[in-house]
């Protein structure tokens, strides 16, 4: 069948086409209907089902004899290790660590929080909750205490499962500090911490709170599965919004289940067997979908790197693992490509590696500038495919679907909606507009299995972030436009979230750090344009009247709030005093119109502002940081 045809016949009948999907899982009880309707823009599929997720990653392919097929790959250039596997060990080791979970007391709906590198043990954590039907929520290592503390009040989690340390290219980063700061910050207190002790680095355990993660594993009896409901939530994952508290886009079992297991071959066009490899985070939502979930539910081999794409060692990392490993399908950010092309231009050391067994790779999480792609296609010889989706969605809106059908590639478009994606492009007044014109992208409800269905215990904020402003439509928070033969071009994102070297930052959040500097009076931060990581943030800082410490002092104070509060991963570095920040007459600060300056690209005076002079000072003050033809 072409994709026209998947298509249509999924448009014709989503239930059905959903329940076709659905043949491919185990269930405990199967679904007697896909989709419920729960009325005002709600909806949840299969609920009525009864299904365990890590029995369908792990246990079942043990049972249908590939006990001895390599699940996970832990590739460590890091600490100089290479593991593997196989899904018969993964369910024992799974087992143990669910059983002694259990054992501490944790049961079905108790939150388990994990915060911890790439390690195997990681998707071993994930996977054992799931098997008890605990929900977990990973936090990605680059957060500092404060944003962890955050999650733990929203997730109250019974039990928080860590490593002593994560390495970051050559520096070892402590845990233990920041996650003893995050509970003691966090007015919710976790029952008990387990704690993966690393060679690398010894934490101290507190006692009468931390476990030992071997030690707490003795002895127990390994837990079964426990057959969930469909719409039981298999995980809370934070993501960044408009704000600094960020929001808990939750995933429910069993659309998950079957929404994935379709992706592997339908977009990733890998067989059960086949080595899959996406060179991403367990903290993030492509680590859930597709480091841990998506290939092995459907039997894949899949790669756990702890390394960096460049300096671990060197540039040709990822051609070394493709190859050493036999990658088919390889899954990485722009960024990450950028960053190797910046160190081996001519791609030198691809010729080092035989890459016979590599068939495509994806881009997702920013979008992907052609230079980088053609850079790679050239070199790797493969069809480099860019796909769009977000936390919220756990797997592609649009991609190209090459597991169905190979699509002609237009450089600079992630392709065309995928089956269970009703996509429009709307102008403000919520009015479909025609191929080629920019406006919000916006997806009819309901959204298709495997998706969001709602935010934990946060529904009205869920409405209004994402159902409220096109009645009947999920607001992705993109815009963009279609052109003719209905494939998408992601331009910008609507809201005060930037994507910074593929990492998903809410400017909202950095601008409420800075606010709370003593000598800020008003603060504004923008992501610009940068040739590396995508975007970088920039901050504005309008200091109190009579303040007479040297701008540099405050900036450096700010800069520092921001690495503590949120974590180095917000790679906020660079900020300006101004003397006023230019706004509308209402009061709106004009961020827009300052990202516009700054990246250079075209600009018209906004007809709101109150006063144009202003623009001229931050026009002076961006020429001085270096940016565009301000
Ligand atoms: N734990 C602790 N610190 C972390 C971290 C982690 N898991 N991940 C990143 N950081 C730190 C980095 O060490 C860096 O610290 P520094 O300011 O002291 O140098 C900071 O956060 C910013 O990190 P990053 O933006 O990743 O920049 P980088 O210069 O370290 O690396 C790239 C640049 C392009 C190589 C890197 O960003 C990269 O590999 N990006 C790909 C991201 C990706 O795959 N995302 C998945 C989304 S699909
Ligand atoms: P995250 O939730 O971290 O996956 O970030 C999702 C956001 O990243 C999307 O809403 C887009 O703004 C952006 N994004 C992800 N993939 C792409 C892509 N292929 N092209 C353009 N932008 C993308």
């Amino acid at each position: 069948m072409s994709y026209q045809e998947v298509y249509t016949r999924w448009k014709t009948d989503p239930e059905g086409f959903w329940m076709e999907a659905a043949q491919a899982i185990d269930w405990d009880q199967a679904p007697s209907k896909a989709l419920t309707d729960k009325g005002d823009g709600l909806y949840e599929w299969f609920a009525d089902a009864k299904v365990n997720t890590c029995w369908n990653a792990v246990d079942r392919h043990v049972e249908a004899g590939h006990g001895d097929r390599i699940a996970i790959i832990y590739d460590s250039p890091v600490t100089d290790t290479k593991t593997k596997i196989s899904y018969a060990q993964l369910k024992d080791d799974v087992a143990l660590l669910a059983g002694a979970l259990q054992a501490q007391g944790v049961t079905k709906g108790d939150r388990v929080l994990i915060y911890m590198p790439m390690v195997a043990e990681a998707i071993i954590a994930m996977l054992a909750c799931g098997r008890i039907g605990a929900i977990h929520s990973v936090v990605f290592g680059g957060f500092a205490a404060n944003e962890l503390a955050v999650r733990i009040d929203d997730a109250k989690p019974k039990a928080i499962l860590a490593a002593s340390c994560g390495i970051e290219g050559s520096r070892i980063i402590e845990y233990k500090p920041l996650l003893d700061g995050a509970i003691e910050a966090a007015s919710h207190e976790p029952e008990f911490c387990a704690i993966l002790q690393r060679t690398q680095h010894l934490a101290e355990l507190t006692e009468g709170r931390d476990l030992d993660w071997h030690g707490f594993q003795v002895g127990v009896t390994p837990a079964d599965c426990v057959p969930v409901e469909g719409n039981h939530p298999s995980y809370i994952l934070y993501t960044s919004g408009t704000t600094g508290q960020p929001k808990g886009v939750i995933r429910h079992t069993a659309g998950q289940l079957v929404a994935l297991n379709w992706t592997m071959e339908a977009i990733y066009n890998v067989k059960p067997g086949d080595v899959f490899w996406a060179a991403s985070d367990v903290g993030w939502v492509v680590g859930h979908s597709y480091i841990c979930y998506g290939p092995l539910i459907h039997g894949n081999t899949t790669v756990v790197f702890e390394g960096k794409p460049i300096g671990t060692p060197d540039a040709g990392t990822f051609w070394r693992v493709i190859s050493e490993h036999k990658v088919t399908s390889f899954f990485t950010a722009p960024t990450a490509l950028r960053a190797v092309k910046r160190e081996d231009p001519k791609g030198a050391l691809v010729a080092d590696y035989d890459l016979d067994c590599l068939k495509q790779v994806y881009l997702a999480g920013e979008r992907a500038d052609p230079d980088t792609i053609h850079w790679a296609q050239d070199r790797l010889g493969v069809p480099v495919i860019d796909h769009w989706w977000q936390t919220e969605t756990g797997w592609a809106i649009a991609a190209n679907p090459l597991g169905i059908e190979s699509l002609p590639i237009k450089v600079g478009s992630p392709a065309v909606p995928m089956p269970g994606y009703d996509v429009e492009i709307l102008d403000d007044a919520g009015q479909p507009v025609s191929a080629g014109t920019l406006g919000a992208i916006a997806v009819k409800l309901p959204l298709p299995p495997g998706t969001l269905p709602t935010l934990w215990q946060a529904e009205a904020r869920f409405k209004s972030a994402y159902l409220n402003t096109f009645e009947g439509y999920y607001e992705t928070g993109d815009a963009g436009m279609m052109d003719e033969d209905g494939y998408l071009y992601i331009m910008a994102r609507t809201d005060d979230v930037i994507n910074v070297a593929g990492h998903r930052l809410s400017t909202g959040a950095m601008e409420e750090v800075l606010a709370a500097h003593p000598d800020v009076a008003e603060c504004a931060v923008i992501g610009v344009a940068d040739k590396l990581k995508g975007q970088m943030p920039l901050g504005f800082l309008v200091l109190n009247a009579g303040t007479d410490r040297p701008d540099a002092d405050i900036i450096a104070e700010v800069v520092q709030s921001v690495r503590d509060q949120i974590g180095p991963v917000a790679a906020f570095k660079q900020a300006a005093v101004v003397g006023r920040l230019p706004k509308t007459r209402s009061g709106k600060i004009l961020r827009g119109t300052m990202v516009s300056i700054a990246d250079g690209s075209e600009w018209k005076m906004p007809a709101t502002i109150d006063d144009p002079s202003v623009l001229d000072d931050i026009k002076g003050t961006l020429k001085t940081l270096g940016y565009a033809e301000a």
